[in-house]
């Protein structure tokens, strides 16, 4: 199944994730970072989600808009 990282540490808080993609990114108002709903900490830090192929498109756009890469779509 593709699956959807987020190296958490890094983001800036821009938001644009959870702007073009709400139902899979959402800011945290605790420390300003985006959270990608429902996703586990992986062993190298980074955040995963495994999704489906129809969601991959709005994630793609999230990758796509991301000014610092910390968002990576894996199929
Ligand atoms: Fe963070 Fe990039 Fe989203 S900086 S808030 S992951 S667009």
């Amino acid at each position: 199944m593709p699956t959807v990282r987020l190296n958490r540490e890094d983001c800036i808080g821009c938001s644009a994730c959870a702007g073009i993609c709400p139902s899979f990114w959402a800011m945290n108002n605790e420390d300003n970072k985006t959270d990608l709903k429902g996703a586990e900490k992986a062993q190298d830090g980074w955040f995963e989600l495994e999704v489906e192929e129809r969601d991959l498109e709005c994630n793609r756009q999230a990758e796509d808009v991301c000014p610092v890469d910390v968002i990576k779509v894996i199929q």
